[in-house]
């Protein structure tokens, strides 16, 4: 999936995650907020000034998001983002509110809504977990001009094509070709099991 469509998973899909912040004593704090919009430039999401969780987002501009879809877990996928966000200006605001009506019955009236803020999240990484598929589907992506990253573990030329590797990887994402063993990054769990076992330290990680 490109960037912009697991965007729109989150928002259409998903629309309500669970964002992390970090409050002035250094602890993260979780809660739920909704996805209202999407485009290349991010995800854009709203709350309120007086909320703890407006503080929050102005003293330390950054968040984590996870939105789940599924009923159980082998039927769920998980989208994460993590980045820097920023707030809005009132045009925003009203087009996300015009795009999301519902929100005209939490807050009913003009008066009310002077409170609420819009926010984007406009540069970070992410992931996508699809664990309705044996083997997993995850893939990485970035947004916003952030540097790509090689996430995960790969095998280097010290491989002596033991096969140790292979015994232990739950996901069978360890392929052995003409040019060596290589790990499928698309499928891998991450779990470390092959760097584990590896007699002669050819499994790096990435990142
Ligand atoms: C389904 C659902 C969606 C929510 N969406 C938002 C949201 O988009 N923005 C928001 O500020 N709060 C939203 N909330 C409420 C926050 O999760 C709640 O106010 C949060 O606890 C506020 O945190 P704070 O007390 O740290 O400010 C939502 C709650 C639920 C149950």
């Amino acid at each position: 999936m490109q960037t912009v469509e697991i965007f729109k998973f989150l928002r259409d899909d998903i629309h309500t995650v669970v964002m992390a912040t970090v409050d002035d004593g250094g602890n993260a704090v979780t809660c739920a907020v909704d996805i209202m919009d999407c485009d290349a430039g991010g995800l854009y999401f709203l709350t309120a000034r007086g909320k703890s969780l407006y503080a929050r987002l102005k003293t330390r501009p950054h968040v984590s998001l996870t939105g789940i879809k599924g009923d159980s877990t082998l039927t769920r996928v998980a989208v994460s983002v993590s980045g820097c966000i920023e707030e809005l200006g009132r045009e925003e605001l009203s087009t996300l509110l015009d795009k999301n009506r519902y929100m005209y019955k939490i807050y009913p009236d003009e008066a009310s809504r002077t409170a609420l803020a819009a926010f984007r999240l406009y540069r970070g990484k992410g992931e996508i977990f699809d664990l309705s598929k044996l083997p997993v589907v995850r893939n990485d992506f970035v947004f916003g001009g952030q540097p790509a990253a090689e996430y995960g573990y790969s095998i280097t030329k010290e491989c002596v094509l033991c096969g140790k590797c292979r015994e232990v990887c739950p996901q069978n994402c360890i392929i052995f070709g003409d040019s060596g063993a290589r790990i499928d990054g698309e499928h891998c769990l991450r779990c470390g099991n092959c760097k584990a076992v590896c007699p002669c330290g050819a499994v790096i990680l990435k990142n």
